[in-house]
């Protein structure tokens, strides 16, 4: 054989068995809308990791942390308070995520950014009272950065919605 066909066979080889190293990744589902009734399912999650790992699983999607209204965790509030969540509180997700990436997997996040729940009404009595959930001011907003169409919620400034509007709680729009 020449180096030409040497070249060749390569790479005719090379695209051959490339993309089964790349396709080789498999995301797994870590909760479903039981899992928040439960108790504690970070932890019962953590004692999957050898199992999933050994499965061939890559990848965990975990579900919504932060503080939510709702108790699967949908309908998020103070975003940056991962303590009381019905899944388990922050130290329970770092254990978890701790736990899988030892196993090799990586854990995804799943962030609800279309709407949030205010902490606290106006004194109109309209809910567009947000709170970070840090004691500095960090995601502190107020009713301007809502949605300009989101008219329930009032005088917002933001970008107008996309898609369906969701009336459980206020639409965000990017100011
Ligand atoms: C959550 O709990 C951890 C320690 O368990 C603490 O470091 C963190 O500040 C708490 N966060 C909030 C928002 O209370």
């Amino acid at each position: 054989m020449n180096s030409l066909k040497i070249s060749l066979l390569c790479f005719l080889l090379s695209i051959i068995f490339i993309p089964n190293f790349t396709a080789s990744q498999i995301l797994f589902q870590g909760f479903n809308w039981e899992s928040a009734k439960k108790g504690g399912w970070y932890n019962i999650l953590k004692q999957s990791a050898a199992e999933l790992a050994s499965s061939g699983i890559t990848h965990v999607w975990l579900p919504p942390p932060s503080h939510a209204i709702s108790d699967e965790g949908y309908m998020p509030g103070r975003l940056y308070d991962l303590n009381v969540s019905k899944y388990g509180n922050q130290d329970d997700l770092k254990a978890l995520i701790k736990a899988y990436r030892d196993s090799g997997i990586q854990s995804i996040a799943d962030i609800v950014i279309n709407h949030r729940c205010a902490e606290k009404q106006d004194e109109r009595g309209i809910w567009c009272i947000f709170e970070g959930g840090t004691p500095d001011d960090r995601l502190d907003w107020g009713p301007s950065l809502i949605c300009s169409d989101d008219t329930q919620y009032s005088d917002g400034k933001g970008n107008p919605d996309t898609g369906a509007d969701f009336g459980g709680a206020p639409d965000k729009g990017p100011e």
